[in-house]
């Protein structure tokens, strides 16, 4: 028995706008399988940029959408303009028919037209979903549990006597954005305007779950503010004894004494059984302070997947740990102009990138250079899973090593 003949529709891609909106919203909410209440919705179509919504329709019925923002992104060494893609979804009744890729090759297409991003970047519901579109995983994340302890920490871990906290207003970002500011070197990390701030801080009754409004503490001494956590709290009064949940979103100071001093806090609430930890970054120095990291239940988790729209403008924007000259040979199935071979001499202080006829020392697909970008993936590692290939010998620990960064990319915000 053959299988029946599916018809498989065209989709036509269009950029939409904001009459739009109901359609795109009731889009999302079937491909996600849930509904945004009514204030959350609002507040993100708020955070929509116009032009960079796309809907792919059969007939006149819309099937899928995919939108982006217009992110400044930190990479090793500097800053460049990121396509941040975001609200991906197909409809129950239309997927595997080829939406997403309609939807993916019409957006990268019309990113490498703008010509203002080289590289567009996404979380994914799904790690199995971008790899076939060139989105390479480029940083990652630990989520903990700790139990509630004064003791969570190793006696030698950073104190300092002149460091105070002060409970502020949550929304105020105003107070934290300097000590963001000054951590934003790390690879990964948004450039926060207020549209992002509001973003960052948001806490609408509707998605608050049980738990109390947002709360913001700060580590300060007589210079001004250090460090800040945001965090949420769920009672829970068992019987026998309170264990209530600390839910922390963000943890970020200038030095680790007001680091260590916001998880003490963090970690010693009184009334609370454990604090949660999502999206703590691969080199936090609480990985080094816990003093039982056993008993916090470490998960490993995808965060940041990159993709290169214009492989030699990438390249060039990032500067690189250590002195290489290599050449790349590079396969992207679906953006032509990326294909073939690409000489990078580079260092600290600049890069140069431009097609080369030399023979080339490393291939990959755009989705490995892509993973290896932000400095969080050694092509060492890829390699040893056959996806890099060494061409020529010593090419590939030398130029893995200029492209690793220390400190390792962490991405503080879902979008
Ligand atoms: C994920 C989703 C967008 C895929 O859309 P789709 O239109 O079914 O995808 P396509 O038909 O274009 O599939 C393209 C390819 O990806 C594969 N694929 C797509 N979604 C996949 C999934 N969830 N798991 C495994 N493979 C998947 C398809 O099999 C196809 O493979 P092929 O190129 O080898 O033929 C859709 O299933 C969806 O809306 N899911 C729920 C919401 C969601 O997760 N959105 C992503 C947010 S980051």
């Amino acid at each position: 028995m053959t299988a029946p003949d599916i018809p498989r529709p065209t989709y036509a891609v269009r950029t939409l706008g904001d009459e739009d909106w109901a359609d795109f919203l009731e889009t999302d909410s079937h491909a996600f399988g849930a509904t945004v209440p009514v204030e959350a919705a609002e507040f993100e179509r708020g955070m929509m940029e116009p032009g960079r919504s796309i809907g792919a329709f059969d007939g006149d019925a819309m099937g899928g959408i995919a939108a982006a923002y217009s992110f400044e992104l930190s990479v090793p060494g500097g800053v460049v303009p990121a396509a941040g893609v975001t609200w991906v979804g197909v409809l129950p009744t239309h997927r595997r028919r080829g939406v997403l890729r309609s939807l993916m090759t019409h957006q990268l297409h019309e990113i490498h037209e703008r010509g203002r991003e080289p590289l567009a970047v996404l979380w994914a519901s799904e790690p199995q979903i971008y790899g076939r579109f060139g989105y390479g995983l480029a940083s990652r994340a630990f989520s903990l549990t700790v139990p509630r302890s004064a003791q969570a920490l190793r006696s030698d871990t950073p104190v300092d006597p002149s460091v105070r906290l002060r409970l502020v207003p949550a929304d105020d970002w105003r107070i934290t954005a300097a000590v963001y500011d000054v951590a934003r070197s790390r690879p990964g990390m948004l450039l926060r305007d207020d549209r992002w701030w509001r973003r960052a801080v948001i806490d609408l009754p509707a998605t608050r779950d049980g738990r109390t409004a947002l709360r913001c503490v700060v580590a300060e001494d007589e210079n001004g503010v250090r460090g800040y956590a945001r965090y949420a709290t769920k009672p829970d009064w068992s019987p026998g004894h309170p264990t209530g949940t600390v839910y922390v979103r963000e943890v970020v100071a200038s030095d680790p004494a007001a680091k260590a001093m916001l998880y003490r806090y963090l970690f010693d609430l009184d009334l609370m059984g454990s604090t949660e930890l999502w999206n703590v970054p691969v080199d936090d120095p609480l990985l080094y302070w816990l003093e039982n990291l056993r008993t916090a239940s470490p998960r490993w988790m995808d965060a940041l997947y990159v993709r290169l729209v214009d492989v030699a403008g990438a390249l060039r924007a990032r500067r690189y740990t250590a002195p290489v000259e290599v050449v790349l040979e590079i396969s992207d199935q679906l953006l032509p102009w990326n294909n073939g071979r690409w000489q990078l001499i580079a260092d600290a202080d600049g890069a140069r990138c431009e097609h080369s006829e030399l023979k080339a020392d490393l291939a990959m697909s755009v989705t490995e250079l892509g993973a290896a970008y932000l400095g969080g993936t050694p092509l060492t590692d890829l390699a040893m899973a056959g996806r890099v290939e060494e061409r020529t010998e010593g090419s590939l620990r030398a130029t893995s090593a200029a492209f690793m960064s220390s400190p390792a990319p962490w991405v503080p915000v879902v979008f």
